[in-house]
C-alpha cells in the first residue's frame, strides 16, 4: 500500500442522521474559539457519550496552544477529558473539524486518547466547507500491523544482531510506573548519504505525560544528529499481531521524517515488517497545516 487513503467512506451532510448533523455542526462552531495563535490552524471536535447510567450527552472542545508548544491540547482531547471529567466514558460518536480544509483527521496522540474510550464509535472527519464527511470508526485510527511476518530463529545475521541489541535496550528500561519495557533502534541517513543507528529505551516520569517513548528518545537523537532520510524505525512489541501494536504519539513522531517510512516489530519469536501508512492511515501530517 502507498497512498495515504481517507478512512471511512464519503457521506454528504444531508445524508446523514440529525444526532450525526448536530455533532458536526457543534465541531464546526467551537472551531471558532479555537486558542491558536501559534498555528492559526482552528480544530473543533465533538464528542458523543455515554455515562454509567446509560445517559447521553455531547461534549464539545476546540484546541488550545501555549507559548510552550507540547503543552498544547488537541481539540479532540480537549472534548474528550471535558466527557470523562462529568463521568461520561463511552464515547459512541466523535466529529472533528480542521476548519482549513482539506487537511482533517486525528493526530497520532488524540488516535490513542481517543481508541481508550471506545474503539466502535462512530467517526465522522469533516472534509470541506459544507460539511460533508468521511465516516469510519475510531478502531480504524490504529489499525493492526499488516506485513510480512518472519521467525526469529531464522534472521539473516544483520537483523539478529539488531534483535539483540532491541532486547538489551528493552531490558535497560526506566519503566517503574508504566511497567512497560520497550526497546526501538532508529537507522536514518543525513545529507551525504551515510546511514546511522540510534537507539532508545522507554523513560517513564511520575507526572506520567512527562514520560517519554523508546521510539521517540532514538528518533529525536537522530534529528539532533542530522540523520532524518531513508528512516526505518525497529521496535520491541509484546504481540506484532496485536491492535495498535505502537503508540499513536509514537506515530506522529515518526510521520515527520516522511509520508511512509519503514518499520519492523519484533515480539518473543517473530520480526514484522510494515510501514507507517499502515499503522496510521489518513495520517495527519506537516502538509495538513
Ligand atoms: N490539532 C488538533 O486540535 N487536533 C488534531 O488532531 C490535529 C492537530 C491542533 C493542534 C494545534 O493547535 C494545531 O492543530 C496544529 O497542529
Amino acid at each position: 500500500m502507498n497512498e495515504n487513503r481517507p478512512l471511512g467512506e464519503h457521506v454528504r451532510f444531508g445524508s446523514l442522521d440529525s444526532l450525526s448533523q448536530h455533532l458536526v455542526t457543534t465541531a464546526w462552531d467551537v472551531s471558532h474559539r479555537a486558542f491558536c495563535f501559534q498555528s492559526n490552524f482552528p480544530v473543533g471536535s465533538a464528542i458523543l457519550a455515554e455515562n454509567a447510567a446509560g445517559e447521553t450527552k455531547v461534549f464539545h472542545g476546540c484546541n488550545v496552544e501555549n507559548n510552550f508548544f507540547p503543552a498544547t491540547i488537541c481539540a479532540e482531547r480537549n472534548a474528550g477529558t471535558t466527557a470523562v471529567a462529568e463521568g461520561y466514558t463511552r464515547f459512541s460518536a466523535v466529529a472533528v473539524v480542521c476548519r482549513k480544509i482539506p487537511g482533517g483527521s486525528p493526530c497520532g496522540l488524540c488516535r490513542q486518547f481517543l481508541t481508550q474510550f471506545g474503539l466502535d464509535a462512530t467517526l465522522l472527519c469533516v472534509v470541506d466547507h459544507d460539511k460533508n464527511v468521511q465516516l469510519g470508526t475510531v478502531g480504524d485510527l490504529l489499525p493492526a500491523a499488516t506485513g510480512l511476518v518472519l521467525p526469529l530463529s531464522d534472521l539473516p545475521r544483520t537483523d539478529a544482531a539488531r534483535v539483540q541489541r532491541l532486547l538489551e535496550l528493552k531490558a535497560r528500561s526506566y519503566v517503574p510506573y508504566s511497567k512497560n519495557p520497550r526497546g526501538a533502534i532508529f537507522r536514518a541517513a543525513n545529507a551525504a548519504g551515510s546511514f546511522k543507528n540510534f537507539s532508545g529505551m522507554a523513560c517513564d516520569n511520575a507526572s506520567y505525560g512527562g514520560s517519554i517513548a523508546a521510539e521517540n528518545v532514538a528518533m529525536y537523537a537522530a534529528r539532533t544528529a542530522g540523520y532524518t532520510v531513508s528512516p526505518l524505525l525497529s521496535v520491541t512489541v509484546s504481540d506484532v499481531h496485536s491492535h495498535n501494536p505502537i503508540d499513536g504519539e509514537v506515530l506522529q513522531v515518526l510521520r515527520e521524517f516522511g509520508k511512509n517510512p519503514d518499520i519492523i516489530l519484533i515480539d518473543d519469536s517473530r520480526m514484522l515488517v510494515t510501514d507507517l501508512i499502515r499503522l496510521l492511515p489518513d495520517s495527519f501530517g506537516p502538509e495538513s497545516l
